[in-house]
Order: structure tokens, then C-alpha cells, then sequence
């Protein structure tokens, strides 16, 4: 995951949560406030109805007989279409039910030990609000309200029980409103939000990109002037660390390197030789062979080539390992070391692009091999002087290599030469 998706994702984590606890509390705020509001409501209209309709002379006796009992059913009709209750007791103040919607109560004290009934009858209103039963299948509020004379005396209590369905529904619409407002609120804040991060993103990575690329042009000049230093110590050689490069990022690619690999490859093979800088050019032009003390000279040119570089951070081991190693052979005759296992696999690839291309170039003591004969002294030193593997990559990209490397070059034939010291 990239830094970018990742703190996409956290922040939408973030902001989902957000969202979450904030609709919580709207909603739940929501509920509180339009019950609180409803209850009041209910309670000063069923007290103002009550009042009205029902008489203190009315509650002297419970009313039994079927004229005065409708007759109250239908004053009560009001409220019950405004607010439809399931269960209504009239009181008096004595705790007797006068009017029931239930008849077979009037008469009867009920069980108004209650603390709603006694401060009904002390002038206050209260509502309880009562969970769900399979009587009125939703929540309900049972409010005890006090009927009050024109000196407000209270004569009366209604007890009224009315199933929160209704309102319930419309708490509830009001509730998926405001989830609705609040996810959309937070979706468009996160779009916003993400823009600004991602364009923000994609700056630092252009700026990113632009300066790894002045620095990587910055390097290459630096190999490119070093390598134009090896080749002007030897015009016979011109051109050969670019051709080794070449070849030997063929290989590599035929080895399964990656890109990034290649490119330390590349760096490698152009400048394996740059501890020839050093050597003096009386030995290193020197046309026919050289004395032993000379082919010393010129054996110290992969440890000049190190030393040269050492000092220089930025230059990745890879590239200090071909440079120091690329003389080594697995029989062990090779140098600076003479030894084979440590040897870097840029290192053993260089080995084999470089004696391929000193073969394949004109030289002061000979003229250049044909693709065959080349290929022929390659299969030759195999085991000995070349790693298998390494060889076994040439041979596969060897067309490729000739045609992009060597092609169009009129190659002089056969010339055999005085002994090879690429
Ligand atoms: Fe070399």
C-alpha cells in the first residue's frame, strides 16, 4: 500500500467514525427533544380538553349509567383523535374511578399508591414513559394530569396511556433525515479533503521524480566524464566501456535482473576500468607483449580502480565489487585475489562482456575475431576463466547482442593475434 492509500484509508476510518458518534448523538438528541416536546404538548392538551369537558360536578359519583358514559366518551373523542389513547381513567380526588375506557373499573380504587396520581393531585403533571408491551406494541407514556377548577383547585386526575407508535414513526424519519445529512456532509468533506491530499501527493512526487532525475543526470555525467578519461589513456580502446555495458546489461536481463539492478550493472561495466587511468601509458599502449613487471603494472589496475572510488559514498558496493573484481576466474588464476567464491555476480558478468568485446574489437596486436570465434575462445574458457551461468546468458541473447551492440560494424576477419590481456 502507498503512503497516499494508506492515509486514505485511515482518514476514511477516521472520518466514518466521525460521522458515526456525531449521527449518534443528533440522533439521539433528535429522539430526546421531539419526545420532550410531544409529551408537553400532549400533556397541556389532555389537561385543557379534561378541564373542559369534564365538570367537577361530574365526578361527585362514578358514572355508570350508559347516557352519562357515552356522554363522557364523547368529549374524550377530541383528544382521542388527536392523540389516540388505549386506556383512560378519570379520578376524583379520593383515588375512585369515575370514567374508564374500561367500564368494569368504574367504582373501583385502582392501585394509585402511585407517585404520578398523588402529585396529580398535589397540581402537577407527570409522564413515565413505558417500555414496549404486547398491549399497546410500542413504547408508551402514561401521564397523570390534574384537572384544575377556574381557582385551581384540583377536582380531578386523568390517568391517559397512549401507545409513542405515531411519533415513534416520526422521530424515526426524522432520525434517517439527519443520517442522511450527516453521511452526506462527511462524504463530501472526505472528497474534498482527499483531493487536496492527493494533489498534494502527487507534487511531492513530481518534485520527487525531478530531483532524482537531476541527480541521476548529474551522476551519469560524472561516469560519462570518467569513462571519456578511460578511453583517451587508450584510443585502441575507445568505445570498449560503453560495449561491455552494453553486453553486460543484455546478460543480466537474460539473468532475470531488475531494472534497478541493471542500472547499478550498467554503472559497474562502464567503469570497470577506470583504475587504467592510472596505469602508465607506455605500458598500457603498448603494442606486442609485456614483460612481467608490465603485466603487474597493468594487474593493478582493478585495486587503483577502487581506491579510486572508495572515498565516494554515493557509489553503490555492487559497482566497487565489478570494478575490483571483474579479473577473477573460478580456476583461481585470476587477480587481484585469485579467488572465486566471493566473487560478485556483476563482477563475473563484466568478466565475461569484457573479454567478449576485447575480442570482437580491433586491438594493436591484432585484428578483431568474428562472432564465432569469439564465441569459440568464450565456450573454450568456460569453467576456467568464465562462470557457466554468466556464459549460458550470452549464448541466449547473443543475436541480440551482435545486432545492437556489434551490428553495422565491418568486422575484420580471422588475425591471430599475440595473446589477449582485456
Ligand atoms: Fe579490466
Amino acid at each position: 500500500m502507498t503512503l497516499l492509500q494508506r492515509f486514505s484509508l485511515y482518514s476514511f476510518i477516521v472520518m466514518v467514525a466521525l460521522a458515526a458518534i456525531l449521527g449518534s448523538i443528533i440522533s439521539y438528541g433528535l429522539m430526546a427533544h421531539l419526545l420532550e416536546v410531544y409529551k408537553n404538548d400532549t400533556a397541556r392538551f389532555l389537561q385543557s380538553e379534561g378541564e373542559e369537558n369534564i365538570q367537577p360536578e361530574a365526578l361527585r359519583a362514578p358514572i355508570t349509567d350508559d347516557l352519562r358514559y357515552t356522554a363522557v366518551g364523547k368529549a374524550l373523542h377530541v383528544v382521542q383523535e388527536t392523540m389516540p389513547f388505549y386506556r383512560l381513567n378519570i379520578y376524583n380526588r379520593q383515588g375512585i374511578i369515575i370514567w374508564s375506557t374500561d367500564r368494569a373499573l368504574i367504582g373501583r380504587r385502582e392501585d394509585h399508591d402511585k407517585e404520578g396520581f398523588d402529585r396529580a393531585v398535589a397540581g402537577a403533571t407527570s409522564v413515565y414513559l413505558k417500555k414496549k408491551t404486547a398491549e399497546q406494541g410500542a413504547d408508551a407514556f402514561e401521564m397523570f394530569v390534574p384537572l384544575r377548577d377556574s381557582n385551581g383547585a384540583v377536582y380531578g386526575v386523568i390517568e391517559m396511556y397512549e401507545s409513542l407508535a405515531q411519533i415513534e414513526e416520526i422521530i424515526r424519519a426524522a432520525q434517517v433525515r439527519a443520517w442522511a445529512v450527516i453521511v452526506l456532509t462527511f462524504l463530501i468533506l472526505y472528497a474534498i479533503f482527499y483531493k487536496i491530499v492527493a494533489d498534494a501527493s502527487r507534487l511531492i512526487q513530481r518534485q520527487h521524480r525531478e530531483l532524482e532525475e537531476a541527480r541521476h543526470a548529474r551522476y551519469t555525467e560524472i561516469i560519462e566524464a570518467l569513462v571519456s578519461a578511460i578511453d583517451a589513456k587508450d584510443e585502441y580502446t575507445r568505445g570498449h566501456s560503453t560495449r561491455v555495458a552494453a553486453v553486460a546489461v543484455h546478460i543480466g536481463r537474460a539473468m532475470g535482473l531488475s531494472e534497478e539492478e541493471l542500472e547499478t550493472l550498467h554503472y559497474g561495466a562502464l567503469l570497470h576500468d577506470v583504475g587504467k587511468i592510472g596505469i602508465p601509458d607506455a605500458v598500457l599502449g603498448k603494442p606486442g607483449r609485456l614483460t612481467p613487471e608490465e603485466m603487474d603494472t597493468m594487474r593493478s589496475h582493478p585495486a587503483i580502480g577502487m581506491r579510486i572510488f572508495q572515498r565516494l559514498k554515493s557509489m553503490p558496493e555492487e559497482v566497487l565489487q565489478t570494478i575490483g573484481a571483474h579479473h577473477e576466474r573460478p580456476d583461481g588464476r585470476g587477480y587481484p585475489s585469485g579467488g572465486w567464491d566471493g566473487v560478485h555476480l556483476f563482477a563475473r558478468i563484466v568478466s565475461v562482456a569484457d573479454a567478449y568485446d576485447a575480442m570482437r574489437s580491433d586491438r594493436p596486436y591484432r585484428k578483431a575475431l568474428t562472432r564465432e570465434e569469439a564465441l569459440a575462445e568464450i565456450r573454450r574458457c568456460t569453467g576456467a576463466q568464465f562462470d557457466p551461468e554468466v556464459v549460458r546468458a550470452l549464448l541466449s541473447v547473443i543475436d541480440e547482442v551482435e545486432f545492437e551492440v556489434y551490428g553495422g560494424r565491418a568486422l575484420a576477419s580471422h588475425s591471430s593475434g599475440n595473446g589477449m590481456h582485456w
